[in-house]
């Protein structure tokens, strides 16, 4: 049986992030400059969607581009924002066909105008689309996003709207980015690095983990089956022990 029949629908996860990492690294192998493994990522992303609209998970967020990466050498900096202009422009017709709508979290002010402008149209169009949602994150970094949910929160609480005693977990989810969203139940991060790089830390507090190995330009359906058969095959605990599992209690 192939590793996708192995997957069960009713296991899959509602959810699945993933740390992009290893373009650079596929580039230098190959004694080519960084960018050309970005653009041969494309493809990882293309087939990774496609998986994961065609299995009918609810939600996919790649982290394309991180706070920390502005601190990048301008060329790379500016050939990423390049290559999210044609990408969005060029797979626009493909998310449509394939049902699929596009949504962003990050700080947007801060890309260039003409990353803004096809975002928002992309965005505008596929909005009524209702199979997967896939979520770009952009200029993201998980302790701003945090700060700013906190500055929301504080000023809302500073008018009144809020009642400090009714601050918890589910109102503060509802402040940051992926409000409406479930959490990520598998996070996957391509590449043999075993680092959280500042990426959805508050979402991902019961998420389960998946390194592979692979360089995320190689990364093909097949490796994101197998993610996704590894995380079938977890015991998710959410604290409870095995037995409480077992009885259901
Ligand atoms: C990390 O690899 C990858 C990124 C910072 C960018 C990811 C971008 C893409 C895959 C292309 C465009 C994406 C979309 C959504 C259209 P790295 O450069 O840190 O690799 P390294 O660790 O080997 O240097």
């Amino acid at each position: 049986m192939s590793v996708k029949e192995q997957l069960i629908t009713e296991k899959l996860p509602r959810h699945v992030a993933v740390i992009m990492d290893g373009n650079g690294r596929w580039a230098r192998q190959r004694g080519t400059a960084r960018v050309f493994g970005h653009k041969n990522g494309v493809k990882a992303v293309r087939e990774v969607t496609e998986a994961a609209a065609e299995l009918g998970i609810d939600y996919l967020t790649l982290y394309a581009f991180s706070t920390e990466n502005w601190n990048r050498p301008k060329n790379e900096v500016d050939a990423l924002m390049s290559l999210l202009v044609s990408t969005i422009a060029s797979e626009t017709k493909t998310l449509m066909k394939n049902n699929v709508k596009l949504f962003s979290i990050g700080c947007k002010e801060s890309l260039p105008n003409n990353v803004q402008e096809k975002l928002a149209s992309c965005m505008k169009q596929t909005s009524t689309n209702t199979g997967l949602t896939l979520v770009l994150a952009l200029s993201y970094s998980s302790r701003w996003e945090i700060i700013q949910a906190v500055k929301n929160l504080a000023g809302d609480v500073k008018k009144g709207d809020v009642d400090i005693s009714d601050i918890d977990s589910n109102l503060f989810s509802g402040y940051m980015e992926t409000r409406n969203m479930p959490d990520p139940e598998l996070l996957i991060r391509t590449s043999g690095e075993f680092r959280i790089s500042n990426f959805l830390l508050w979402q991902i507090a019961y998420s389960e983990l998946y390194f592979s190995d692979v360089l995320w330009p190689d990364f093909r359906k097949e490796h994101f089956y197998e993610a996704l058969l590894d995380f079938q095959n977890r015991e998710r605990r959410f604290g409870k022990t095995s037995d409480q599992l077992i009885l259901n209690k």
